[in-house]
Parts: structure tokens; sequence; C-alpha cells
């Protein structure tokens, strides 16, 4: 019969993973620093890259703790995040909707991680790999914490000036509009206003 894995296998698979995801961040994040637009949201994902280059050291302490050498296997899910923020990213917004939008990719990368960091845990945890539950916890109430400022960040101000924007947009076409109708031959009738 085929020998078949343990879940330790499972455990060493999932953490290849997400240090191969952490990887591909402190790529990505360096991008998303240089499209924010506001300081506060530039700052913030400044300093979760610092956060991130710990986070892959960390992983590899944890490796260490189970004598394994640290080793990454291509995080799919990881890459599927990043390439659907670079097209966010390429899209014409103004800044303030671009801002609230790389908060969103921002945010499900957390995500993301979070789930492998809760699971990460929960595994190590319950084969008695203390070294690295400990380790592993500390990197997610660090993924939590980054998520919490997002939030705050977004629901803080960004969303707000870019649905300010949205509408200020909408006024001025509605604005346009009527002058058209002024210059033209529809005295009386105005258009529906859009909201
Ligand atoms: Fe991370």
């Amino acid at each position: 019969m085929a020998e078949v894995g343990t879940l330790h296998d499972a455990f060493l698979d999932e953490l290849r993973d997400t240090y191969d995801a952490e990887k591909q961040l402190t790529k990505a994040l360096p991008k998303m620093v240089k499209a924010a637009h506001s300081p506060i949201l530039r700052e913030a994902f400044e300093s979760h890259l610092e956060e991130t280059r710990q986070q892959v050291e960390r992983l590899e302490q944890v490796f260490e703790s189970l004598d394994e050498k640290p080793r990454g296997k291509h995080c799919d899910g990881m890459a599927g995040i990043v390439e659907e923020g670079k097209s966010m990213m390429e899209e014409e917004f103004d800044e303030m909707t671009a801002d609230a939008c790389l908060i969103a990719a921002a945010q499900r990368v957390e995500h993301y991680e979070m789930a492998a960091y809760g699971t990460l845990v929960a595994w190590a945890k319950v084969m008695g790999h203390t070294e690295a539950a400990d380790l592993l916890q500390e990197t997610l109430d660090e993924e939590k914490a980054a998520d919490e400022k997002l939030s705050s960040l977004a629901e803080g101000g960004i969303n707000q000036d870019a649905a300010d924007a949205a509408n200020e947009g909408a006024e001025s076409a509605d604005e346009e509009e009527d002058e058209k109708i002024g210059a033209g031959a529809g005295a009386g009738k105005r258009p529906a206003r859009r909201r």
C-alpha cells in the first residue's frame, strides 16, 4: 500500500505555501506603497512591508524549530490575489477611489493570511509543536492588527472621501447637462437628477 501523508506533512506543506505567500508580498507591497496617495495609507503599507519581512524570518525560525530547511512552494492563492490587486491598480480611478481600492486589495491579502496562520497555529498546537505555535501566533496577531488598521483607515475617512468625490462628480455632470439644455432648445424640461 502506498504511504499516505500525515497531518505533519500537511502542516509542512501549508508552511511552505505560506512562506512563499509572504515572499510574494514582500514584492507586491512596495508597489502598493508607491500607488497609495494618502500619506497615512502609504505609511501603513510601509510598516506592513517591514513586518512582512520579519514574518518571513519568523517562518524560517518555525522551520528550524521543526528541524526542517525553509522551503517555499508556489502559493497560487496569493498569486491570484496579488494579480487581482494589480489589475485594480491599472484602472484609472480618482485618487480617493484608488486608495479605497488599495485597502480592499490589501484586506483580501490579510484575510487570506489570517486563514492560513489560524490553521497553522491550530495544527502546531494539536501536534505539540509549542515553539512553532507561539511564533505563528505572533504573526497571526500582526496580520489581525494590520487588517484592523486598514479598516480604521477606510472607515476613518478614505471611503468617505471617495464617496464625496463620486457625489461631486455626479453633481458636476448634472450641471454640465443643465448648461447644455440652457444653450439648446429645451427650456422648462429638466432631466432627472442622477444620484
Ligand atoms: Fe504576512
